[in-house]
């Protein structure tokens, strides 16, 4: 049997005991989706959202992208936004990175991985640039992979504070908050690193005040 083969046959079996513990379970997700999360994670394949969190389909709507990164010309990353806060109605944001993120040790590097991977990892060398101090007092390697990894994800939790599809959800109806998490590959555990609740301070020449 092929590999893929194997997934079609397993997801045979997977959906013959999901209806079994619960013969309901797929006619109310067919109809209904009211996740109360929006994941913004890593493509890496050891960070599935679901399984990490113990949570099933319908629970967390899904964003993934290299390196978890919030980059305000993503029309991707912004569309997802944009549905999962004004359409779902979500009411936390999460924004999962991991320590050892290749994208982040990529970014750490001077090593040419041609366009568009530069263009991708550029958001990653401006986050080291604005915590340049911080992180250059840390010994190389790990330890100031990890930081850069965690200051990585405060930053995207800061880059979505900056766009007006939160603001105006701030503003209108106090939510979504908004939340930067570390997983840890080597114990299964994540570390919440950064928060922003509904409603927190933006930086001014970020702010918007005429929501449309
Ligand atoms: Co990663």
């Amino acid at each position: 049997m092929t590999s893929y083969d194997k997934l079609l046959l397993e997801n045979k079996a997977w959906a013959k005991e999901m209806k079994k513990a619960d013969p309901e379970f797929f006619s109310r997700l067919e109809h209904i989706q009211t996740p109360e999360f929006l994941w913004i994670g890593c493509s890496d394949s050891r960070v599935p959202a679901n399984q990490i969190t113990n949570t099933y389909p319908g629970e967390i709507f899904v964003h993934r992208n290299i390196a978890n990164l919030v980059v305000n010309t993503d029309v991707n990353m912004l569309s997802v936004l944009h549905y999962a806060v004004d359409v779902l109605k979500v009411k936390h944001v999460i924004v999962c990175g991991h320590y050892g993120c290749g994208g982040i040790k990529a970014a750490l590097t001077t090593n040419d991985y041609k366009q568009v991977l530069n263009m991708w990892l550029r958001n990653i060398k401006d986050v080291y640039r604005i915590h340049r101090d911080e992180l250059e007092q840390l010994p190389e390697g790990d330890p100031r992979l990890n930081k850069l990894v965690e200051l990585t994800v405060q930053e995207q939790v800061i880059n979505l504070s900056k766009t007006s599809i939160v603001q105006k959800a701030w503003a209108e109806e106090n939510r979504p908050h908004l939340h930067g998490w570390v997983y840890n590959l080597a114990d299964g555990l994540i570390n919440p690193v950064f928060d922003m609740v509904a409603g927190s301070k933006v930086d001014p020449a970020f702010a918007y005040s005429n929501f449309h």
